[in-house]
């Protein structure tokens, strides 16, 4: 889709046209009050006058809409209520929800409170993102759609043009992984996932290098290729790098790239299965990650793998007894097919630690565990060593994504032995299969290395309603955390 244009500006709010000027209000003392300095004190009384008429009543959330005239040139304005300890990540939701509602509208500027710094990020972050659809296989409904806001200005002190250029290649390389993920299935399968990267990626300071499936079977890539030979449409693994002058540490990123998980042999029961067209949000989360890291020219050397394979039950699919041979040696039992993703993310780890990179992140939509545990909005950060660890939950924290550590407890390793391979791809199903599924990786990555795996099958896709800045479909969920992480590594 088209990505929104974003400027800041520190002009008069009121003096804009447009078509929407979003105003920030609260209560205080019960009497409502325009927040943002930059209105005048005749214009809010005017406001404020129009709106207690309406009942506004200024709380958190509240959203009352009236015509301009008279008080501002844009021709309407939106009051919304913002309370007094309203946070950078509330704001940046709450502007989400209220440029969702707002769709249908071109030109919307926003005057909500008077911004710091982040707030100012936040807002700018929460519009753009929410200023998404996915319309590509419309055709006699698009007329019935309110298309979401093409442009956007943020009313800020700190109005800078290099960070709405900033902003603006962040949130265009999430729109790209949501298009990935929001696409069906024989419409992206591995060979057209790589198609469309390497059109993403022309002219921008990435190269690429491709292993289809005869050069994985000939350099012995058996996890992708045990998951992609029940398929027609072939597997792929997909290596990008980003390496800028004077960059001084190498962060690998491994993205888990199942284009459609039926469970294979072991097939999974009809009930949502559509669902799993979202299955390749790992990989669509590295290649965005890359790119936006490229854009933004941080100093750190990037490379970003998806492992690509389409989880299908044909006859010369993978069945459950067989063994695979795992690239660099290990071997696995195969004990159910619907656990695919750890196979094809050994195959990358250990591929991508062949470069040495300082640091290694695999993220992926693993296991319907994590769903269950932590909810459809929280991700989990499992790792092999508590400081990197505690160093991408901080990332987290301050790009606003909710993620939250997990432990790899040492009792549930012996889960995994097999009785005739190196290893088995499940346990005993008695419980913690999102940790056993970490453990199942971290068997594939050096201890030395510093590693964090994050297991996103909750936040990666929005199955409910649209909230906040979230649409229904794929977020583009841990983005803005590896930019942010990227971001700290480089000024190390
Ligand atoms: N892609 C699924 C995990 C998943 C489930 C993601 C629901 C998002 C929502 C994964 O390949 C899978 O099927 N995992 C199995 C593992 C099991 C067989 C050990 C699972 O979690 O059921
Ligand atoms: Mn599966
Ligand atoms: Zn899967």
């Amino acid at each position: 889709m088209t990505n929104p244009t974003l400027k800041f500006s520190n002009a008069a709010p009121a003096a804009a046209a447009g078509d929407v000027l979003v105003v920030g209000i609260s209560a205080v003392d019960s009497k409502l009050k325009v927040l943002p300095r930059s209105i005048t004190a005749a214009q809010a009384k005017k406001l404020i006058t129009t709106l207690s008429a309406l009942g506004a009543t200024g709380k958190h959330g509240e959203q009352t809409r009236i015509p301009g005239t008279g008080i501002a040139s844009a021709t309407s304005i939106l009051a919304v209520g913002i309370g007094a300890e309203t946070s950078t990540e509330q704001l940046r939701q709450l502007t989400g929800d209220v440029t969702r509602n707002l769709a249908g509208n071109k030109k919307v500027s926003y005057a909500l409170r008077d911004l710091n710094d982040q707030d100012a990020v936040a807002v700018a972050e929460g519009a753009m993102i929410a200023a998404y659809a996915f319309n590509e296989f419309r055709n006699s409904s698009l007329a019935d759609q309110k298309l979401p806001v093409s442009s956007f200005t943020i009313f800020s002190a700190h109005a800078s043009k290099f960070l709405a250029t900033e902003i603006s290649k962040l949130v265009s390389a999430i729109h790209f992984a949501r298009d990935l993920g929001n696409t069906p299935p024989s419409h992206l399968p591995p060979a057209e996932f790589v198609a469309r990267v390497k059109k993403a990626i022309v002219a921008k300071p990435i190269t690429a290098a491709i292993w289809d499936e005869k050069k994985l079977v000939a350099e012995g890539f058996g996890g992708i290729m045990g998951v992609g030979q029940g398929s027609s449409r072939p597997p792929r693994l997909l290596k990008l790098e980003y390496k800028p002058k004077g960059a001084k540490q190498h962060v690998a990123l491994v993205g888990k790239g199942i284009t459609f998980d039926t469970g294979g042999i072991s097939l999974k029961p009809g009930l949502n299965m559509h669902d799993m067209k979202f299955d390749m949000s790992g990989a669509g989360a590295v290649v965005a990650s890359i790119i936006a890291i490229a854009e933004l020219g941080l100093k750190v050397h990037v490379t970003a793998w998806a492992a690509l394979a389409e989880n299908m039950p044909s006859g010369t699919a993978t069945r459950p007894g067989d063994v695979l041979k795992i690239y660099g040696g290990k071997t696995v039992e195969v004990l159910n097919t619907d656990a695919e993703g750890r196979l094809v993310l050994a195959d990358a780890l250990v591929k991508a630690a062949e470069t040495k990179p300082n640091y290694i992140i695999d993220i992926a939509t693993l296991t319907g565990a994590q769903v269950l545990g932590m909810g459809l909005r929280t991700a989990a950060i499992m790792a092999n060593n508590d400081d990197f660890r505690s160093e991408v939950h901080a990332a987290a924290q301050a790009a606003g994504e909710d993620m939250w550590p997990m432990p790899l407890p040492e009792f549930l390793r012996n889960e995994i032995n097999s009785s005739v391979a190196d290893l088995a791809n499940i346990g005993s199903g008695k419980g913690g299969g999102m940790q056993l599924a970490g453990i199942f990786l971290r068997e594939f990555v050096a201890k030395q290395t510093p590693w964090v795996h994050l297991d996103i099958a909750g936040p990666a896709y929005n199955q409910g309603t649209a909230y906040a800045y979230n649409t229904i479909g794929a977020t583009g969920f841990a983005i803005r955390t590896m930019v942010e992480l990227a971001r700290r590594i480089s000024n190390k």
